[in-house]
């Protein structure tokens, strides 16, 4: 097995190694004047069970990079290639569901094919249904299991896990099952892209202590709206938990004026900047023993 990794997350990517106890290749990735990336492998990996760590977020260079990266992999005559990208951009655009517009999914999808993965492996799928847009094995593996021990941890009475709209209700569900609360959800309306308007909670908030769960936080407008609605509904402490932290515009004044009590985010993106209200839990286990 050879484990390598694009720039996008570098830490993690040195955690997943640790946790799967092997160092990283090395492979020179650079970009010329123009921005064009440059990818050389720095060792033979003709025949190698090859894993190549890289999450898309920004999505166009860390996309290219990692396939150029599949790219010279094959060429180079690996036996076996998996992608194992821990935030899979452009998931939110997985249907025509406009006229004229692309699904960018499935095009990223046909890239990898193309490029010549074996396999991939990734986390929390914004739209599970992406599997399908794969002819490959693709391993789609579930964050829930570090947040679930980090909410057990808090040991938190009187808890509702709230789903901020109803993409996130099947993942809500089967935090509340695991954690034994209570569900409730918010029917959330975006009369805008990249706008969040809570319309309504379905479900008892009032005096309770809450989880919002997502499995997308990026400009926050989604999480902090419905905690605004949920305190003026009479939630007491309320708590967040999303896998992939993008964190983008005005992420960070939305969380650190918000009435959230502590965001928790994976890994799977690093941080742009520390906040004292997020904290970041590793899945870097949960990807070393999927390899
Ligand atoms: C959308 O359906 C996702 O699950 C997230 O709720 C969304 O991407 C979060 O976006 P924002 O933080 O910009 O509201």
């Amino acid at each position: 097995i050879a484990l390598f990794a694009g720039r996008s997350n570098p830490a993690l990517a040195r955690r997943i190694a640790e946790a799967y106890g092997q160092e990283l290749g090395q492979v020179t990735i650079k970009n010329f004047s123009d921005g064009e990336i440059y990818v050389r492998y720095e060792e033979s990996i003709r025949g190698a069970d090859l894993f190549i760590i890289q999450s898309t977020h920004p999505g166009a260079e860390n996309w290219i990079e990692l396939l150029l990266m599949i790219d010279a992999a094959r060429r180079a005559s690996a036996a076996r290639i998996t992608a194992v990208i821990p935030y899979f951009g452009y998931a939110r655009q997985e249907r025509k569901d406009q006229p004229r517009v692309s699904i960018a999914a499935k095009l990223m999808a046909n890239m990898l094919t193309t490029a010549g993965i074996d396999r991939l492996l990734t986390m929390d799928l914004h739209a599970p249904q992406i599997q399908g847009f794969f002819d490959v094995p693709v391993d789609h593996l579930y964050g829930s299991a570090v947040f679930a021990e980090y909410v057990q941890r808090l040991n938190i009475q009187n808890l509702v896990v709230v789903a901020p709209d109803v993409g996130a209700l099947k993942m809500a569900r089967s935090y509340a099952k695991r954690l034994q609360a209570d569900l409730a959800l918010i029917d959330k309306r975006r009369p805008r892209q990249n706008e969040a308007e809570v319309v309504n909670i379905i479900g008892e908030v009032k005096g309770k202590n809450v989880l919002l769960i997502d499995d997308i936080v990026d400009t926050a407008g989604t999480l902090t709206n419905a905690a605004k609605a949920l305190r003026e509904a009479g939630a007491r402490e309320i708590y967040a938990a999303c896998t992939h932290a993008l964190l983008s515009g005005p992420a960070y004044e939305r969380i650190e004026s918000s009435v959230l009590t502590k965001l928790v985010v994976t890994d799977t993106i690093p941080l742009k900047r520390p906040s004292e209200k997020i904290e970041v839990v590793s899945v870097a286990e949960i990807f070393a023993d999927a390899i």
